[in-house]
């Protein structure tokens, strides 16, 4: 089985999860697309969708998928996304589309993340996936210092811009033993958006397809 199929296979899974009426929380990236495409054939029975990126936004409207703001429709049932890593625990990296602030607000607005993966995210350590972090760009500098004082190396980006108007930066060699206690650490110092870690708000069901079809992990 490729990744395509394995993705393809969590994509229509996750649909199962929806409920009529809803407005949907959707994710960015290769299995969100895929998620997106399969919600398009079920479009008449929910009420819209909040997109975590342009690109995801782009890709319901060219669907006919309604996409609302977040502030129109406040808390969501559901959210639903794809991840770079993820571990037993349901703790996540996420950002490897560069929409980890979007994706971080919506998941929290969210009641549920459902996070649909091929099974070679699943991870025992995270951190091989270089850890993306948004940064507001004259801050650049100052945060790189301070990723290495935390045993990172950092590595700009080069020619993105967030949907927000900010620098990714990518950590690689982040010893990530404690997700939890990073994802706070990173997310103090002046001038992070915020880190691709999903730790503190993990996926609540995680959804990995591979030879065997889709496992579920809660
Ligand atoms: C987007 O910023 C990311 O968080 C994606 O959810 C993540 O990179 C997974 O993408 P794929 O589904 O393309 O692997």
């Amino acid at each position: 089985m490729t990744p395509e199929q394995a993705k393809q296979l969590v994509a229509e899974a996750a649909i199962e999860y929806l409920e009529w009426d809803w407005v949907i929380g959707v994710g960015t990236g290769s299995t969100a697309n895929l998620f997106i495409d399969e919600l398009a054939k079920m479009k008449a029975n929910i009420d819209g969708t909040v997109a975590s990126s342009e690109a995801s936004a782009e890709r319901l409207r060219a669907h006919g998928i309604k996409v609302y703001e977040l502030d129109q429709v406040g808390d969501l049932p559901i959210y639903v996304d794809g991840a770079d890593e993820a571990t037993k625990h349901l703790h996540l990296i996420k950002g490897g589309g560069a929409a980890l602030t979007r994706e971080k607000i919506v998941a929290a607005a969210s009641a549920k993340f459902v996070c649909i993966a091929d099974d070679s995210k699943l991870v025992d350590t995270l951190g091989a996936f270089p850890l993306p972090i948004e940064v507001i760009p004259m801050a650049k500098s100052y945060i790189a210092r301070q990723l290495v004082k935390l045993g990172g190396n950092p590595v700009l980006r080069e020619g993105v811009t967030t949907d927000n108007g900010n620098i990714i930066i990518d950590v690689h060699d982040l010893n990530i033993a404690n997700p939890v206690e990073l994802e706070r650490q990173i997310n103090q110092l002046a001038g992070v958006v915020t880190n691709g870690l999903f730790a503190q708000r993990g996926a609540d069901v995680l959804l990995l397809g591979g030879e065997n079809g889709v496992t579920k992990m809660t």
